[in-house]
């Protein structure tokens, strides 16, 4: 029987992220929620990324009887108590809107005060388990406006020093080397395999 991992999420960028670094899982069939059509989205109504990645993978898991790996991620702004939080995708209707009501809610605060972070959480499930859970950080403050163009989300509005620049100025190269979702799959990488039943 071929060694299939569903990642449960029909985002592209994520599906090819998450491809490229398990790529060393040689043999083994990566399928995603794409390949599942039937499968409803469950509503991420989570009070912590974790909830919301444990019960997305468990989702999956049930309902294709695979190994399934799921994600949620957003953003934790400290001078808002850590909004938005996992209300990150539904702050505000665009991301152009997202991001200004962001610098709006920013103005006046002053910029060590500005500290956040993405935080990444990520659940693998076997039917009716969790198998492993792993989580990643990247650590930033917000910009007093949005700059650059890559990346997605709030990447404009959100300065990271060790690169000293905003998050949508960095390729997306650069990116994937520091950003939470790559540190998440990092830590999770070993006990992917393991499950797999791939030595690395
Ligand atoms: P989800 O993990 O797809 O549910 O993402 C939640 C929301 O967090 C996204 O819609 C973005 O607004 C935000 N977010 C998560 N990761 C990133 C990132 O790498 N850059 C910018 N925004 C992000």
């Amino acid at each position: 029987m071929p060694r299939q991992l569903l990642l449960a999420t029909r985002n592209d960028g994520k599906v090819r992220e998450i491809r490229e670094l398990i790529g060393v899982a040689k043999g083994a069939e990566i399928l995603s929620a794409a390949d599942f059509p039937e499968i409803p989205e469950p509503f991420e109504d989570g009070a912590t990324f974790m909830d919301n990645a444990r019960s997305k993978a468990l989702c999956y898991a049930e309902q294709s009887g695979l190994l399934s790996l799921a994600d949620d991620s957003g953003l934790i702004v400290d001078a808002l108590g850590g909004r938005p939080g996992v209300m990150s995708a539904r702050y505000a209707p665009t991301s152009a809107e997202r991001n200004n009501k962001l610098l709006v809610e920013l103005e006046g605060i002053r910029d060590n005060e500005r500290t956040a972070r993405f935080v990444c959480a990520m659940a693998l499930a076997r039917p009716g388990r969790i198998a492993a859970t792993a989580e990643g950080v990247l650590e930033g403050t917000i910009e007093r406006e949005s700059r650059g163009s890559h990346g997605f989300g709030y990447d404009p509005v959100f300065h990271v020093a060790e690169l000293g620049c905003a998050l949508a100025e960095a390729p997306a190269a650069i990116k994937n080397t520091i950003s939470h979702r790559a540190k998440a799959l990092q830590a999770m990488l070993p006990l992917l395999l393991r499950e797999l039943g791939i030595t690395p």
